[in-house]
């Protein structure tokens, strides 16, 4: 076994279940990393014989082990700000009125346009580190606020450089169809055909980004236009995702199903035909309580009927200017619990394994020899409280492909 660094003293939630023990609890554990993967866990007594005096050792003191936390749902790169229309919402205009009077998505659109990819570096960069900072080892964004080829290349561009200088793993999703751009007003379908036949080859040939997601909604593209983005986007291999019964139902989720797609994000509208569609191809729902309180909506995601056909729940942050400017994973934890009634293990679950399934990803999410190691240690006595508490600071060290990140 090759070691590069040993914790020793630590319970592990390995997240990967075991009967009712969601959290897969390995009590006074080790954990061995080397080569950029887990080598070994298991308990203390079970630790095999290996060289300690030349290896680092991190003694763990009893502290706790989770998978590097995974923000599967993000819009980390724009410019400019909704502050403006934050006031506009308080004084009770909706969401929905203010985009269709060409605010909204089209604000952060000339922004983002007029943007130097420096600047949405430098800004990119600072929201990554706010969830670095908090133990996040794997954040998927998505572009969407370029919204013509040249724009939306700048943005892929941005992430990519983000992924090979910062040392979260970055996963980048193409959103052309998040908007119709104005220069489009009364042509969606002419936008959607730029989409299928220009952008997505773009981004194909540049391997600028690993999956596809659409605006399924009113204020975003009809239930055709988006089976015309999925179509056209699995034809050139990428993986699919999908917002999908945010505002309204339009039937996204079941049409997402029906192309594979790994997950349908939002789904405060999606009803039991919608639920057992993900059911049936085993898609991952990712709620997003972030914007649901943001937008102060009353319509829960249907939790129950999601628990009731055994569809995993992901969580993630939604983080964007227009419905979620808020950078912090563990307060879409306690939100979750809080709002949706998640048990803390099931919002870990939705930060850690069932998120890394709502990127396609089987190599993290989990601790178990073979991967990643992607390992932060929690100044904490039980996993509940990174759902429990907020703002208190419990990361201690973070792991990320078995490099120490963070003291
Ligand atoms: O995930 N729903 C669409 N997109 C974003 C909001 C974008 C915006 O308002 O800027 C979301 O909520
Ligand atoms: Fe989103």
């Amino acid at each position: 076994m090759h070691a590069d660094h040993i914790i020793v003293d630590v319970n592990i939630a390995t997240m990967e279940p075991q009967g009712d023990d969601l959290y897969g609890v390995i009590e006074q554990g080790a954990v061995v990393m080397g080569e950029g993967v887990i080598q070994w866990l298991g308990p203390m007594s079970e630790l095999p014989e290996l060289d300690l005096l030349s290896i680092p050792v991190t003694s763990a003191k009893g502290a706790w082990v989770t998978p590097g936390l995974i923000d599967c749902h993000t819009h980390l790169v724009f410019a400019g700000n909704r502050a403006r229309e934050f006031e506009r919402r308080l004084q009770g205009e909706s969401y929905q009125a203010i985009a269709e009077q060409g605010g909204g998505i089209a604000t952060t659109v000339s922004a983002t346009r007029a943007a130097e990819p420096e600047q949405l570096y430098v800004s990119a960069k600072q929201r990554l580190d706010a969830l670095y900072a908090e133990g996040v080892t794997t954040v998927e964004t998505k572009s969407g606020y370029g919204l013509n080829l040249a724009a939306e290349l700048k943005l892929l561009e941005v992430a990519k450089l983000l992924d090979s200088h910062h040392p979260v793993s970055i996963q980048s999703t193409f959103l052309g169809a998040h908007a119709l751009p104005k220069e489009y007003q009364g042509d969606s379908d002419g936008y959607i055909d730029l989409v299928c036949e220009q952008m997505l080859p773009e981004v194909a040939a540049k391997k600028l980004a690993s999956a596809v997601d659409v605006f399924c909604e009113h204020v975003g593209f009809s239930h055709a236009q988006t089976e015309r983005v999925l179509k056209a986007a699995q034809d050139l291999g990428f993986k699919l995702k999908l917002h999908a019964e945010q505002l309204s139902n339009m039937g996204g989720t079941a049409l997402a199903a029906k192309y594979q797609a790994l997950s349908s994000d939002h789904l405060e509208y999606l009803d039991e035909q919608g639920v057992k569609a993900m059911a049936q191809s085993g898609m991952v729902a990712v709620l997003l309580p972030g914007a649901f309180y943001y937008l102060r909506e009353s319509q829960y995601p249907p939790i129950e009927l999601l628990h009731r056909y055994n569809v995993p729940i992901a969580i993630a942050t939604d983080f964007n200017p227009g419905t979620s400017p808020l950078c912090s994973l563990q307060l879409m934890m306690n939100m979750a619990c809080t709002l949706f009634r998640l048990t803390p293990a099931q919002a870990l679950q939705g930060v850690t394994c069932h998120a890394a399934r709502a990127l396609g990803l089987a190599d993290r999410g989990t601790l178990a020899p073979g991967q990643r190691a992607d390992v932060a240690l929690w100044d904490i006595e039980h996993p509940a409280q990174l759902s429990y508490e907020f703002g208190t600071k419990p990361l201690k060290q973070l792991w990320i492909q078995g490099v120490l990140s963070k003291t």
